[in-house]
């Protein structure tokens, strides 16, 4: 089955759904998901949105923080657009219904984070996300909006008939829900389809989380950025039932304490002046090196000192996740562990979101806007998905207006000799192996010898999938493991290529930050 659209958008999240809404002045739009329509990284967002919103606070602090945490890499003039659009984006979200902590006077309730100067984080309780994607969905309940959900993406279609590389998006094929392959056109494609946690063994992001978005770009020839940033959220809760609980880092922003498991003691400033207020990379190399020296498995977030009606009004989604798991915040420490958060590299997008192949376009986690450079400032994602998705449907629908090339109907989905697999066994196998051997060895800290190991099975795994994804008929699980499997890949050779430690990428072999050789991107593109 074929369907053609004006603006066809995968994924769901902050980014898609922003994109969506305002490309739905302009033209017909479908929306794909791979599961439930909420269900994303979105959803799931603690903390907030940063936007520079109080008159103690100012668009340059803003600049600098985020500057400052992406250790020098960022794309300034992304930074400076991204941060001054915030304030209008955010009062955009507001007259959509989405509704956020407010003091008495009115004004917003402004929490900090890690890396931030002053006060700038605009909340829902601590279910900032939920409120958000709430707000989003609602409003496009009222626009001419299609969603297609359990609909995942495979590959991306593009115009063969030009020369390699020229070749315009077309579209994309995508597996529905009953194992039917369609093909889905628009005139313009854009990919929201948030990151890739599931990459790692362990990680706040939700079974969504599987990079489908940069791995397709990256089979298309589109060029990928700064994949070796990937993010390691300080704290995550240990508890064996909890497969991935966040513990927002807005529990340090309000005073939470780090502690050693077995003496208490407070340890951070020994890593950084800022102490449990640093950037999440220093935050979480130090935790990592203090489990290793003491062996003790987990740290001690301490929130017990804030009290027990301020933590149940302050954080009540927290307070009562962590209750369900035995742990009582008010009177015990939080037992917690770094893992794999935020992919700050990806599909390499100009400041209106444009890919490098033509009527291609993303927003969100998916994309290297510039904006985080070598380590993302605490809250800027939403924000980013926010200026980004409107800014990508703006540019599009500019696009559109100007006319864009009828290129002859791609073919359907060739089948091949597929035939159903006799040996699921194979994909969690690999599925397994893959997580496994990129937290042992593409983790927190690496150095050459790691990298080189992992490189060596990722490609023996990579062939043995690429077979077996050829060879049987295809299910979500094989495109989820082909997708893993290739920005796995992505992010070990950008890893191998830096040598220096920057942001989030922090090497034995080359320990310290080399600006004279270093101060640029790390691009990657296949030719397609
Ligand atoms: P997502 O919200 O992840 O949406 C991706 C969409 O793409 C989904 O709808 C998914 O179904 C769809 N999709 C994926 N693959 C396919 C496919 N093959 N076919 C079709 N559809 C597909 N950031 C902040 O700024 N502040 C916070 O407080 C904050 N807290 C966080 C807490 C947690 C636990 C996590 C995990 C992240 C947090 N982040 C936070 C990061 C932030 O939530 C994400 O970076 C952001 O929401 C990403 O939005 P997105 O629209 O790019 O992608
Ligand atoms: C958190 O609440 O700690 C997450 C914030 C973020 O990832 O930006």
């Amino acid at each position: 089955m074929v369907r053609q659209f004006d603006f066809l958008v995968l994924g769901g999240g902050i980014a898609g759904l922003t994109c969506a809404l305002e490309a739905a002045k302009h033209g017909k739009v479908a929306v794909l998901t791979k599961r439930a329509r909420s269900e994303g990284n979105t959803v799931y967002a603690q903390g907030g949105i940063a936007s520079v919103l109080s008159k103690e606070d100012s668009l340059e602090r803003h600049v600098e923080d985020t500057m400052i945490a992406g250790a020098g890499l960022n794309h300034r003039d992304v930074v400076a657009l991204t941060v001054t659009e915030g304030p209008g984006r955010l009062n955009a979200l507001v007259s959509l219904g989405a509704e956020f902590n407010r003091r008495a006077s009115g004004e917003f309730d402004l929490t900090r984070e890690g890396g931030h100067s002053k006060r700038r984080i605009v909340h829902a309780g601590d279910v900032t996300g939920r409120e958000v994607e709430r707000a989003l969905l609602a409003a496009c309940d009222e626009a001419p909006i299609e969603f297609f959900e359990h609909t995942t993406a495979i590959d991306l279609i593009l115009d063969r008939a030009q020369p390699r590389g020229k070749g315009r998006a077309l579209g994309c094929y995508a597996l529905r829900e009953d194992g039917a392959i369609e093909t889905f056109l628009g005139k313009v494609t854009v990919l929201a389809t948030g990151g890739a946690g599931k990459v790692y063994l362990y990680t706040s992001n939700p079974d969504v989380a599987t990079g489908d978005g940069v791995a397709m770009a990256y089979r298309a020839g589109v060029a990928i950025a700064n994949m070796e940033f990937y993010q390691f959220h300080p704290t995550c809760l240990f508890h064996p039932e909890a497969k991935n609980f966040l513990i927002s880092e807005a529990l340090r922003g309000e005073g939470g304490r780090l502690k050693l498991r077995s003496t208490g003691e407070r340890f951070m400033k020994r890593y950084d002046e800022r102490g449990e207020l640093a950037p999440r990379d220093i935050v979480a190399r130090a935790i990592d090196a203090e489990i290793k020296r003491t062996g003790d498995g987990y740290v001690h977030l301490d929130m017990t000192h804030l009290g027990k009606s301020y933590l149940m009004e302050r954080f009540p989604n927290i307070y009562a996740r962590c209750r369900d798991f035995g742990i009582d915040i008010a009177a015990q420490p939080i037992p917690v562990v770094p893992a794999a958060h935020y992919m700050c590299g990806g599909v390499v997008v100009d400041a209106h979101g444009k890919t490098s192949v033509p009527g291609l376009y993303a927003a969100g986690e998916v994309t290297c806007t510039g904006l985080h450079g070598a380590n993302r400032l605490a809250s800027n994602s939403l924000l980013e998905g926010l200026v980004f998705g409107h800014r990508v449907a703006v540019e599009s629908a500019k696009e559109l207006q100007a006319g864009v090339p009828s290129p002859a109907p791609p073919p359907d989905w060739d089948p091949g000799h597929a035939v159903p697999s006799d040996e699921l066994v194979v994909v969690s196998q690999n599925w397994e192996e893959i997580r496994r051997l990129m937290w042992n060895f593409v983790g927190i800290v690496r150095s050459g010898k790691r990298l080189a190991r992992a490189r060596r099975r990722l490609d023996m795994l990579r062939e043995e999938i690429r077979q077996y994804y050829w060879d049987y008929r295809v299910t979500r699980d094989v495109v989820e493991l082909r997708n893993i499997a290739d920005v796995a890949h992505l992010i070990v050779e950008c890893a191998t290529r830096r040598k220096e430690s920057r942001g989030l990428h922090y090497t034995l072999d080359y320990p310290d930050v080399d600006d004279h050789n270093w101060l640029h991107d790390t691009v990657i593109q296949r030719e397609p």
